[in-house]
């Protein structure tokens, strides 16, 4: 799963979760364990799109908009992080995420 790859989507270097398969995960961000039943999927596709809608200073990078970027390495300059699909994919996921997960 593209979300729990560190360098393709980096969402494990800031988030935790039920994920076994990843040792070292990060604490910066909220754990996403029970995520499914605190935010719709909606709510939650809109975060990965670009959460600084809902925080204009965020530390989590917007995956799927390339607005107001700086800083940007020239491996993303004209692409978005993730793919529509590749979103739509994560947001799935993490909308079954309940907190019943081991
Ligand atoms: C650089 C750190 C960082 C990365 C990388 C990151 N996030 Fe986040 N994320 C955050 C922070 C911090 C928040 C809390 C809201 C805020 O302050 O911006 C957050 C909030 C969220 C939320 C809302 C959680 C809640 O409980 O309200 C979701 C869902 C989310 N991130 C999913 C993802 C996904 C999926 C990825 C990878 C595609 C990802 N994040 C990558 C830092 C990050």
């Amino acid at each position: 799963m593209l979300m729990l790859e560190p360098q393709e989507s980096l969402c494990v270097l800031c988030h935790s979760g039920p994920f076994p398969e990843i040792p070292f995960m990060g604490t910066l961000a909220p754990d996403l364990s029970d995520v499914g039943s605190r935010l719709s999927i909606d709510e939650i596709r809109a975060r990965i799109i670009d959460n600084r809608a809902f925080n204009p200073d965020t530390i989590m990078p917007p995956f799927l908009s390339q607005e107001g970027l700086h800083q940007v390495g020239p491996r993303w300059a004209q692409t978005s992080i993730l793919t529509e699909q590749e979103v739509e994919d994560i947001a799935t996921f993490l909308a079954s995420l309940n907190g019943d997960q081991p």
